[in-house]
């Protein structure tokens, strides 16, 4: 039996289009593990889909004077459709304002209630009086107490650095409607992290193997001491908390949703339960989700590494009937021309401009060969170009097209068979022997950029070889040197 592979790509936010960073952290590298484990014949399944809920959005629909599902309906289909284009190979992609997911993440908060595992907190928060809604922190502005800068968020100043609480704001005031807000008590269910920590510890003791920055940032967390996690939030926008639940709790359910880090993480195991309803087999998903020989791994850049290797982690081992990530191949950040990439200040090559104007393979492998597997990288337009036009076309491109336009014309578009080989011959014999399991061991351990490289260095030798040969001239000279140097060639492409 093949081994069960689980892979998801980090589900991105349905308020924006898809930019390069994104393709670059959790997209690009995922989609060339998949691809190279169904060439390999394993039994691998592909998840992702839109994370829909959450304040951005709420905010987005605000502005625009919409509804927040007007949003999310809007750039679910746009994502969708640019991963599609881009050849993003998923099995499923699905949303977290689904039918399913909504029941599946209620049902993940209700088994951890009754499993007792929460607690329950009544504090004050800062409450927008005209908008109706509590506050996160970064929808309260105010004058920073350390620069003086007036548009301050509450939880740092971006002109100073500062990181601040909202109470440290002079002058707050909410972001959305620019009322002062007013403290408000408010009761939330909260994840006592702290009382898994040595459990989360040994587990991440048993992976070694994983990427240093991964580890790094994990044990930064562990070293801080884990602290209690709001699962929940007040919010007229997310996954409903379950009544009967609520009652139990004696809170009043109203107006609480489940906090968007809670459901989306969870819409992995939706979106795979809704892959297998579409295939006709409700059961499926237990075979990968509830496997305990299941590969599962997280694709990610590495904003989301606390979420996926020690929230959800956590929330998985208390609720006991999944398996956990066996990895989480986090990537670093791809910064553009130098700069950070932003949405908010729309800063970035957006993924659906960039597809009316280039062709896909040139994106897929100028990025594949930059990725930031281990420290941030820079995309420019002028390596772009170099890429395409130096490597892929010139190297690549060039040795399958010398290759297929010779075999067309001199042997009626067949491979022609081989004869006697010579030293060089064997050269290459010997790379093409080796260079599948040398390129899918990189493929494996997540090293996409050494796989891109040694992958083109391979297609460089191969031009060599077809310079040194000189096939123009064996034809007439020697046409079974001619028919081997064809064959191999062929043989490579
Ligand atoms: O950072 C983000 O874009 C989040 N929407 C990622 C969510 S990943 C998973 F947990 F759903
Ligand atoms: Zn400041």
């Amino acid at each position: 039996m093949p081994e069960k592979i689980l892979v998801t790509s980090a589900l991105p936010y349905a308020n924006g289009p898809i930019h390069l960073g994104h393709l670059a952290g959790a997209y690009l590298p995922a989609d060339i593990f998949v691809r190279y484990h169904r060439l390999k014949g394993s039994d691998i399944i592909y998840i992702c889909g839109s994370d829909e809920h959450g304040v951005p959005i709420m905010l987005k629909a605000r502005t625009e004077n919409v509804s927040p599902q007007q949003i999310v309906d809007r750039y679910h289909e746009m994502n969708k459709k640019s991963f599609e284009e881009f050849g993003m190979s998923f099995d499923y992609y699905g949303r977290t304002s689904s039918t399913v997911h909504h029941e599946v993440s209620s049902d993940f908060f209700r088994t951890l209630a009754e499993k007792g595992e929460f607690i329950l907190k009544t504090e004050e928060q800062l409450y927008d009086p005209k908008a109706k809604i509590f506050l996160a922190d970064r929808f309260i502005k105010g004058t920073c107490p350390a620069c003086s800068n007036p548009d301050a968020y509450g939880d740092q100043c971006e002109k100073c650095g500062t990181s601040l609480s909202p109470k440290e704001l002079i002058n707050p005031r909410s972001a959305i409607t620019d009322a002062e807000p007013v403290a408000k008590e408010t009761t939330h269910w909260y994840l006592p992290l702290a009382k898994y920590q040595k459990q989360l510890e040994k587990w991440i003791d048993a992976h070694p193997e994983w990427k240093s920055n991964v580890l790094g940032q994990i044990q930064s967390w562990f070293k801080s001491g884990l602290n209690d996690r709001a699962v929940t939030r007040d919010l007229p926008w997310g996954v409903s908390i379950p009544e009967d639940v609520a009652k139990k709790y004696n809170v009043d359910a109203e107006g609480k949703v489940l906090y968007v880090w809670f459901d989306a993480p969870i819409g992995y195991i939706s979106a795979t339960k809704e892959w297998a309803q579409a295939k006709g087999n409700e059961n499926l998903w237990k075979e990968y989700w509830q496997n305990k020989d299941t590969r599962l791994v997280h694709f990610i850049g590495k904003d989301n590494i606390v979420f996926h290797c020690i929230i959800f982690p956590a929330m998985l081992m208390v609720h006991g009937n999944f398996v956990l990530p066996q990895n989480v191949p986090a990537n670093e950040f791809l910064n553009l021309e130098g700069n950070k990439l932003s949405t908010s200040r729309n800063y970035a090559v957006w993924l659906n401009d960039y597809l009316q104007k280039f062709e896909v393979d040139s994106l897929r492998y100028a990025l594949a060969c930059n990725l930031p597997e281990t420290k941030d990288a820079d995309f420019s337009w002028k390596e772009f170009q170099a890429r395409h036009n130096n490597e892929l076309a010139d190297i690549l491109g060039n040795f399958i097209n010398r290759t297929l336009i010779f075999a067309h014309k001199y042997f009626k578009g067949k491979v022609p068979d081989a004869g006697q080989t010579d030293n060089l011959d064997k050269e290459l014999i010997d790379k093409i022997i080796h260079a599948p399991a040398a390129l899918g061991k990189l493929i494996d351990n997540y090293q996409n950029r050494f796989y891109v490289r040694d992958l083109m260095e391979l297609a460089r030798f191969a031009n060599k070889y077809f310079n040194d040969k000189e096939p123009w001239k064996t034809r007439n000279s020697d046409p079974q040197v001619c028919a081997t140097t064809i064959h191999l060639c062929c043989l490579l492409y």
